[in-house]
């Protein structure tokens, strides 16, 4: 009966879907009816869950049940307590119960610096992650991707190069979101060679091909000036999103390139692709200084 519950409730994880958990706590609660403990290995899964579907209330009633049992301090249970609490919102419940954990692995670490990020607070992300390298925790690479991607974010932009180069050096290959973040970094000081370097990578990764990376590249030649390689790229995306044709007709733009830009936007109309407020307030600042009157009133009609 146990292992059927169990499996019942492992089973249910995998094809984890929105109105799950409504099952899922069924099933919890079940569980509890008959009598039967939780463990090490369902506490976590259900918090998990908890953490994805924004449950709070479900788990912290899971959290009391915790409190009650004898796995307060198993680290799998405290640790998906962190990430539960975080997800949800709850920094502060979250670092409570991490300050209090007498043992940390890198899951535990990555979990608290993680909720910080994702309200936004950096500069407490950043102390903990000077404080994970203190403490000798091996870091993964989700955790440098956080904290590289929150130095691009708050605009610093050597210091995500040099955390990039960091990750790389102890060991660790870059997947296609730190090359993404590299890339963005590249981007906003024009570092042309480094960019170049991010991109062989990502051929000889077989990176390439993912759109994302793709459009990070286009990106960063655009900004680097080099819009010859940007286009020769740009050409050779077969799918091109609006992302895609943004890049491009932006990089144009920003090069005062107006006969380009005007072009690549009518292809992109005549293509059937929906430009959104990105496409738009790159060409308007054209319209105003295009000296071909037609395409600027073109251009004008369309946006009204
Ligand atoms: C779970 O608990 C059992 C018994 O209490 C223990 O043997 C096992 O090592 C624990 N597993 C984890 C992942 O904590
Ligand atoms: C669990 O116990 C801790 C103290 O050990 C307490 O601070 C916390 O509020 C309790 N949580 C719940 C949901 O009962």
């Amino acid at each position: 009966m146990f292992c059927i519950l169990c499996l019942g409730i492992f089973l249910f994880l995998r094809m984890l879907a929105k109105g799950v958990l409504r099952m899922l706590s069924f099933a919890y609660k079940q569980m509890v009816y008959k009598g039967i403990r939780p463990d090490n290995f369902t506490y976590p899964s259900v918090l998990k869950a908890c953490g994805e579907q924004l449950d709070l209330g479900f788990g912290m009633e899971i959290h009391k049940s915790i409190n009650a049992s004898s796995l307060e301090w198993n680290l799998f249970v405290q640790n998906a307590l962190v990430s539960m609490y975080g997800k949800c919102g709850e920094v502060d419940t979250a670092r409570n119960i991490f300050d209090k954990m007498p043992v940390k692995d890198d899951v535990s670490w990555n979990s608290i610096i993680s909720g910080y990020a994702s309200k936004g607070e950096w500069g407490e992300a950043f102390k903990l992650f000077e404080s994970m390298r203190e403490s000798g925790v091996e870091l993964n690479i989700i955790t440098w991707n956080t904290i590289a991607g929150g130095c691009l974010r708050t605009g610093n932009y050597e210091g995500t190069l040099k955390l990039l180069c960091q990750m790389r050096m102890s060991g660790n290959r870059l997947d296609p979101v730190a090359m993404i973040i590299g890339l963005g970094a590249c981007s906003h000081i024009g570092v042309l060679k480094l960019g170049k370097e991010i991109h062989g990578l990502a051929v000889r990764n077989c990176f390439v091909e993912y759109i994302n990376v793709k459009n990070a590249l286009i990106n960063m030649y655009c900004r680097c000036g080099d819009l010859m390689h940007a286009y020769i790229l740009f050409q050779s995306v077969e799918a091109k999103t609006t992302i895609t044709w943004n890049s491009m007709i932006s990089g144009y733009a920003h090069w005062d390139r107006y006969e380009e830009a005007s072009f690549l936007f009518r292809e992109m109309l005549l293509g059937d692709i929906e430009p959104n407020y990105v496409t738009i307030a790159s060409i308007l600042p054209l319209c105003a200084r295009m000296a071909n009157l037609q395409h600027g009133k073109e251009f004008h009609c369309y946006i009204t």
